[in-house]
């Protein structure tokens, strides 16, 4: 039961966070949001400015969230269950800066995890990602792959899963890693280069200008809508029995990039001319979930259409 629960969201105020704070206050759950704000933005939990169960603070993870968090459990008690989503998000950041991306996605997380242990947490989630298993060659893809990550980013997001796997065997802590695929959905920040394609090319055609698709547009993906992530992600966190290994959260289904260049341009009218360039370097050409492992845990499935989730998108953009 997750009623009047008391759920600690790292990066609560981010895009995947903030949708999951909704879905949690909605589910009756009182939540403390912790985000240092680089990429989050208060605008986000703007719809919960009057709301009491609600407490957001302003701490950057790998400063330590112990001082902050202790004067909020005298007020309401013990933290019970902590989803950890505050992270360093761009995958090609990481590689430019790797020493960033430890800071953030492995020792602040660390940090993370020593809290829930001194403070006998019951559950952590943890936002892990496809990342982990580089270049595969069997679709679709399974949690016990060889996963070999061709990035900082990946290398630190599978360290920290055996980090869970480590609590949950020596502390006895439930704790569940999923693996997201391609997030899309309201919220997603289109400004960088690096934004997940669906924010970049939802942003320019609602402003009638042109895409670029990078190579020819064949390559594939798994587009999982940002609801349905976290309806995923508040599954995992009241469902018994997380032993540390991960599931993927996906559709199962695959789109070309050219298919959604299509749609997301139909849905704005058909303004934007769509042209192609320069395949990007190191391009995976093929991505989809097997989604099995999160149906059996936690009865999760997606359950948006790709034309609804970008429908939504769209519509959040033009505020039509
Ligand atoms: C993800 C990362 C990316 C990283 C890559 C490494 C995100 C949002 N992106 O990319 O930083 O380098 O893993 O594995 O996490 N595309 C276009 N036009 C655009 C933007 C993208 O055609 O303007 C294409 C890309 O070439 C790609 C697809 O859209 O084929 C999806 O791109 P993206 O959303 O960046 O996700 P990943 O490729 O999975």
């Amino acid at each position: 039961m997750s009623d009047n629960a008391f759920v600690v969201v790292t990066g609560g105020a981010g895009f995947i966070g903030s949708h999951t704070v909704d879905r949690l206050l909605n589910q009756g759950c009182r939540v403390a949001v912790i985000d240092n704000f680089s990429t989050g933005r208060l605008e986000n939990l703007a719809q919960w400015k009057e709301e009491e169960r609600l407490e957001i603070l302003t701490v950057d993870i790998a400063d330590g969230i112990f001082a902050s968090l202790s004067a909020l459990e005298e007020r309401w008690g013990p933290v019970e269950r902590i989803i950890h989503l505050a992270a360093q998000t761009s995958v090609v950041h990481s590689i430019d800066s790797p020493l960033g991306d430890v800071r953030t996605n492995y020792t602040g997380t660390v940090q993370v995890l020593e809290y829930a242990r001194r403070k006998k947490v019951k559950k952590i989630v943890f936002a892990s990602s496809a990342a982990v298993y580089g270049d595969v060659e069997e679709f679709p893809v399974r949690e016990d792959f060889v996963c070999s990550p061709l990035s900082p980013y990946g290398i630190n997001k599978l360290s920290v899963e055996f980090w869970l796997g480590y609590h949950s065997k020596v502390h006895g802590i439930d704790t569940a890693p999923l693996r997201f695929f391609n997030v899309y959905g309201p919220r997603q920040d289109p400004s960088s280069p690096y934004s997940g394609v669906i924010s970049i090319f939802a942003d320019r055609c609602s402003a009638g200008k042109d895409l670029t698709i990078f190579g020819d547009g064949e390559q594939t993906r798994d587009f999982v809508y940002v609801g349905d992530v976290s309806r995923a992600i508040v599954l995992a966190c009241f469902a018994k029995g997380g032993d540390g290994s991960p599931a993927n959260i996906g559709t199962g289904l695959e789109t070309s990039v050219n298919d959604l260049a299509t749609l997301i341009n139909e849905f704005c009218g058909g303004k934007s001319t769509i042209s192609h360039g320069e395949s990007r370097e190191g391009e995976i050409l093929k991505s989809v979930a097997d989604v099995s492992r999160a149906k059996e845990r936690f009865d999760f499935s997606a359950k948006t259409a790709l034309r609804d989730g970008l429908k939504d998108t769209v519509t959040a953009l033009t505020g039509g």
